[in-house]
């Protein structure tokens, strides 16, 4: 097989598991393949995924082999990979903008960002590195917060000519007219906002269907997410979570048959808890009507290792980017979008993705 040529924006903890999976899978047989949803897409298995150019702003990571950068600091995710030999591409110093928030400073070095002295990028420096190193998918992996951070590296994967899968809630696949750009340039994109694998959000998603097709009357719900990452620490700024609070409110909401009245959904991150590193801990509660107008009620405590859990799903999106791309499908791709995205462009329930997901892997489904 042909390798999947991929580019990288942000090699921090999500950047890491996913390359960790990449070297981690290479070795295995698919019986003993544990944490995939597919082993192969289209004929390709994770291994034939290869990180061809990097982007970060982060002193500790910028000028490295992305193999090394990808456990620097502040990366706390847990190494499950841990031999993984140097591969030649060096992490390119970005373009800052608004990717890095001012309250960042406020913490210790281990704990946070530390921007790079390095000259920051062009638009035409990157697209010209993307298009020297033959990138066909670009991802997106920005803290929460960047609009114009993600608006300037979908620009550059516009010009370069690279699909563009969106791991975080800028909406920008969700945009109609940024998808028609992509489509009028023949050019996939899947967005926004990585699902994970089994996170707060499926998990949530899930029980609220399951309320939905029982007869239950969902009347209040909350999810409270804590954890100790830089994404939590990042999302203390309450100005930059809008979109994260739209993007997981949304996920919930879609799934009931009627919408909840604002008042008696709260979603979001809830606290930065450093000791708690890469681990989310997340605190969910749903109050609903039975038969006879009787309450009920569920309480349910998750706990995840975040960043291998969003890798679960990238790690599809990318083999399903690709098979787009050697099919010529342009815009925004329906089914894996649903399927591995909080706020894709239009919503499905999950057991209706998966379905079409493996229909448009067929080639039973253009998108
Ligand atoms: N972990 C999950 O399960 C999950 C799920 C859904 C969405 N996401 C989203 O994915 C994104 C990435 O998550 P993460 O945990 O890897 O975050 P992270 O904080 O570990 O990594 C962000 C990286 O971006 C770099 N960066 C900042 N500004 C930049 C710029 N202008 N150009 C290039 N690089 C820049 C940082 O130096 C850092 O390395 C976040 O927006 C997060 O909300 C994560």
């Amino acid at each position: 097989m042909e390798k999947i040529r991929v580019a990288i924006i942000g090699i921090g903890n999500c950047a890491s598991s996913l390359i960790q999976g990449i070297y981690y899978y290479k070795d295995k047989k698919p019986e003993e393949a544990i944490g995939l949803m597919h082993w192969e897409i289209g004929g390709y298995k994770p291994s034939d995924i290869e990180v061809v150019a990097a982007f970060d702003i982060d002193a500790r990571k910028v000028g490295m082999d992305v193999t090394e950068a990808i456990y620097a600091p502040p990366n706390c995710t847990t190494v499950f990979c841990p031999d993984i030999n140097p591969s030649g591409v060096k992490v390119e110093m970005g373009c800052v903008l608004d990717g890095v928030a001012p309250h960042m400073a406020e913490y210790p070095d281990n704990h946070t960002f530390v921007i790079s002295k390095e000259s920051e990028k062009s638009k035409e420096d990157i697209v010209k590195i993307l298009q020297d190193t033959g990138a066909e998918i670009l991802l997106n992996y920005l803290p929460v917060g960047s609009e114009k951070a993600a608006r300037f590296y979908a620009e550059c994967a516009l010009d370069a000519g690279c699909a563009y899968i969106n791991c975080m809630p800028v909406f920008i696949v969700s945009d109609p007219e940024w998808s028609a750009r992509f489509e009028e340039k023949g050019i996939p994109m899947i967005g926004d906002d990585i699902k994970a694998q089994i996170g707060a959000t499926i998990t949530h998603r899930t029980l609220a269907n399951l309320f939905r097709e029982r007869g239950v009357k969902l009347e209040r719900t909350y999810q409270l997410n804590t954890g100790g990452n830089t994404d939590f620490l990042n999302m203390l700024n309450r100005s930059r979570l809008d979109s994260k609070k739209e993007s997981k409110t949304e996920a919930v909401q879609s799934v009931l048959g009627e919408r909840m009245d604002d008042d008696n959904i709260h979603i979001g991150p809830s606290d930065y808890v450093p000791w708690q590193k890469d681990n989310k801990l997340c605190f969910l509660r749903m109050e609903g009507k039975t038969f006879g107008d009787v309450p009920m009620n569920i309480e349910l405590r998750l706990s995840v290792e975040d960043s291998p859990n969003s890798a679960g799903c990238v790690i599809d999106a990318i083999r399903c980017g690709k098979l787009a791309l050697e099919r010529g499908i342009g815009g925004y791709l329906t089914s894996i979008s649903a399927y591995t995205m909080k706020h894709p462009p239009e919503q499905f329930t999950d057991d209706v993705a998966v379905e079409m997901v493996d229909e448009f892997i067929d080639g039973e489904r253009e998108r």
